[in-house]
C-alpha cells in the first residue's frame, strides 16, 4: 500500500514567501488526483484559479474543489475560521461549484474564534514599526492558544452545549486580554457565539477523520495531492523567523496534519516565481525599489489575494530558494509568471550574500535580523524583447528565456517541471523528460484537455 500510495501521491507546496501560484498549479493537477489535501494555515492564504473567463479565489477550501473529480480534505494542522468557511462554501456554490459531499473537515483542526482576530489586530497594532505585518485574520493567536492547549478544535462544533460553554469562557478570557494588555474594545460574545452556532449547524456535517479516508484512497490506488499554504521562507520554524507564519509549511507537515505516515506524500513539488515577492514586515534582499519594482507589481499583479495589499517585489533570490529546495525536499520546481519579465531588458538573480565583513553565505542565516546586513551578489543575464505570454511548448520561448531556465536549473540543482506563462490553467507548459515531468503530463492529460474540464 506504502509504495503504491507514494508514487501516487504529490505534494505541492511554495517554495517561496507565498503567493507563488500553488492555487494555479494545484487546479491545474486536481485534474488526475482523486483527492486533494489542504495541511497548514487557515485564511491567511488566497489561492487564485483562473481559467477562460472563470476567476476564483481559494482561502480554506483546497483549490482542487474546482475540477468537479475531486474528494477534498481539510487536515488537523490547520486553523479554521468557522465563519469565513461557510462564506466561502457559499461563494463556491453561488459559483456554480459542488461542495456538497467533497468536503472533510478534520475534527483535530483548530477554530480561530472572533476574539482571535482582534487579538491578532491589537497585538500587531502594539508592536508599532516592528509588527509582523499579519493579514490581520487571528492565526497567531489561534495557533497560540493551540500550543497552550486551551483551543477550541473543529470536532466541538457538533456538540451544541459544548461548543457554548467553550466558546463563551475562551472569549471571556480574550476579552481580558484585549482589555488589560492591549486597552482595546471587547468583541461582542454574545453575538459571536450566535453567528458560531449558526456556522455549527452548516459544517457539522462536513467533519470527520481525514486520515482513515485518505487510508482508504490510497488502498484504492487513488491518487492524492497535498496542497501547502504559504511558503517555505514563511515556515515557523525554518522561515525567516519571526517574519513568518504560525505554522509549519514544509512537506513533513502534510503527514502530521492528515496523521499518516511519510511515506504516503510522495514527491514535493516547489512553486517558485520566477522574480520574488512577499507582503508584510521582515527582511527581503533582493527587494527591488522604485520603477521596476513597481512594474512588476504592475505587470504580475502583485496585490494581496486575501487582503489587497500590494506586494513587495524583487530579484529572484537563488540563494533563498537553493536553501527551500533543500529544507523542503524538493524533486522539481514549477516555475510561475516567466510572462512577468517579459520585456525587461536584462534581469537579475541573486546567486550570493555578502556579509558586511565580506564574507559570501552560502545560504540565509537562522536568524533573520541578519539578512538585514547582508548585500546580495546579483549574476545579471539578458531579458527578451518578445513575448512569452500564453507559450505551452518549450521550443517556443525566446532563447533568452530558456537560458534563464537552465540558469535557474544549474543554481537549484533541482529540474524546472513546469513553467507558467500567464494566470490560466491553458497557459502553461510542463518541461522535460524526468519521472516527475511525466507524472505531471499524466495528471494533466493534455493542457487543452484541462483548460476544456468545468
Ligand atoms: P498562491 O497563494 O500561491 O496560490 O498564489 P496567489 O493566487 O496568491 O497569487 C498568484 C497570482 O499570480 C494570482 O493572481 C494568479 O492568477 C497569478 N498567476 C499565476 N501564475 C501566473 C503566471 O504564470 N503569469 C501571470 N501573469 N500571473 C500568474
Ligand atoms: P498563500 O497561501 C503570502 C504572511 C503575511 C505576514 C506573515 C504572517 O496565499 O501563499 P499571518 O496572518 O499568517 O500571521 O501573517 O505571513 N502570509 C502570507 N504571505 N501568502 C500567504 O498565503 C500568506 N499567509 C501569510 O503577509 O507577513
Ligand atoms: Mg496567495
Amino acid at each position: 500500500m506504502k509504495g503504491r500510495s507514494s508514487q501516487q501521491a504529490l505534494l505541492v507546496l511554495g517554495g517561496q514567501w507565498g503567493d507563488e501560484g500553488k492555487g494555479k498549479v494545484v487546479d491545474l493537477l486536481s485534474a488526475g488526483f482523486r483527492a486533494v489535501v489542504r495541511y497548514n494555515g487557515g485564511h491567511n492564504a488566497g489561492h487564485t484559479v483562473k481559467f477562460g473567463d472563470r476567476h476564483f479565489a481559494l482561502h480554506l477550501v483546497p483549490s482542487g474543489i474546482i475540477h468537479g473529480g475531486s474528494r477534498c480534505y481539510m487536515g488537523a494542522c490547520m486553523v479554521v475560521d468557522p465563519l469565513a468557511l461557510v462564506a466561502e462554501i457559499a461563494d463556491l456554490e453561488e459559483k456554480g461549484v459542488d461542495v456538497n459531499g467533497r468536503l472533510t473537515v478534520s475534527p483535530r483542526a483548530t477554530l480561530i474564534l472572533p476574539t482571535h482576530q482582534a487579538l491578532d489586530v491589537a497585538r500587531e497594532r502594539a508592536r508599532g514599526t516592528s509588527s509582523i505585518g499579519t493579514t490581520g485574520r487571528g492565526i497567531g493567536p489561534a495557533y497560540q492558544d493551540l500550543a497552550q492547549r486551551r483551543a477550541l478544535r473543529v470536532g466541538v462544533l457538533t456538540e451544541p452545549e459544548q461548543l457554548a460553554a467553550d466558546a463563551v469562557a475562551l472569549m471571556q478570557s480574550h476579552n481580558r486580554e484585549l482589555d488589560l494588555l492591549f486597552a482595546a474594545p471587547p468583541v461582542d460574545i454574545e453575538q459571536s457565539l450566535r453567528s458560531l452556532q449558526d456556522a455549527a449547524r452548516m459544517l457539522s456535517p462536513l467533519v470527520g477523520e481525514i486520515g482513515p479516508a485518505l487510508g482508504r484512497h490510497a488502498e484504492r490506488g487513488d491518487p492524492i495531492l497535498f496542497e501547502g499554504a504559504q511558503g517555505i521562507m514563511l515556515d515557523l520554524y525554518h522561515g525567516t523567523y519571526p517574519y513568518v507564519t504560525s505554522s509549519s509549511c514544509l512537506p513533513g507537515a502534510a503527514a502530521v496534519s492528515c496523521g499518516i505516515p511519510v511515506g504516503m506524500l510522495g514527491p514535493a513539488l516547489g512553486v517558485m516565481k520566477a522574480y520574488v515577492t512577499r507582503v508584510g514586515g521582515g527582511p527581503f534582499p533582493t527587494e527591488i525599489e522604485g520603477a521596476v519594482g513597481d512594474r512588476l507589481r504592475e505587470r504580475g499583479n502583485e496585490f494581496g489575494t486575501t487582503t489587497g495589499r500590494p506586494r513587495r517585489c524583487g530579484w529572484f533570490d537563488a540563494v533563498a530558494a537553493r536553501y527551500a529546495a533543500r529544507v523542503g525536499g524538493l524533486a522539481g520546481v514549477a516555475l510561475m509568471k516567466l510572462d512577468v519579465l517579459d520585456g525587461l531588458e536584462e534581469i537579475r538573480v541573486a546567486v550570493g550574500y555578502r556579509t558586511a565583513d565580506g564574507r559570501v553565505l552560502a545560504e540565509p542565516p537562522a536568524d533573520a535580523r541578519k539578512l538585514e546586513d547582508i548585500e546580495p551578489e546579483y549574476a545579471t543575464l539578458p531579458g527578451w524583447g518578445a513575448t512569452t505570454r500564453g507559450i505551452t511548448k518549450e521550443g517556443d520561448l525566446p532563447p533568452a528565456a530558456r537560458a534563464y531556465l537552465e540558469f535557474f536549473e544549474d543554481h537549484l540543482g533541482v529540474p524546472i517541471v513546469l513553467v507558467s506563462t500567464g494566470p490560466r490553467r491553458e497557459e502553461t507548459l510542463i518541461r522535460g523528460r524526468s519521472a516527475l515531468a511525466d507524472r505531471l503530463r499524466g495528471a494533466v492529460h493534455t493542457v487543452e484537455e484541462a483548460a476544456a474540464a468545468p
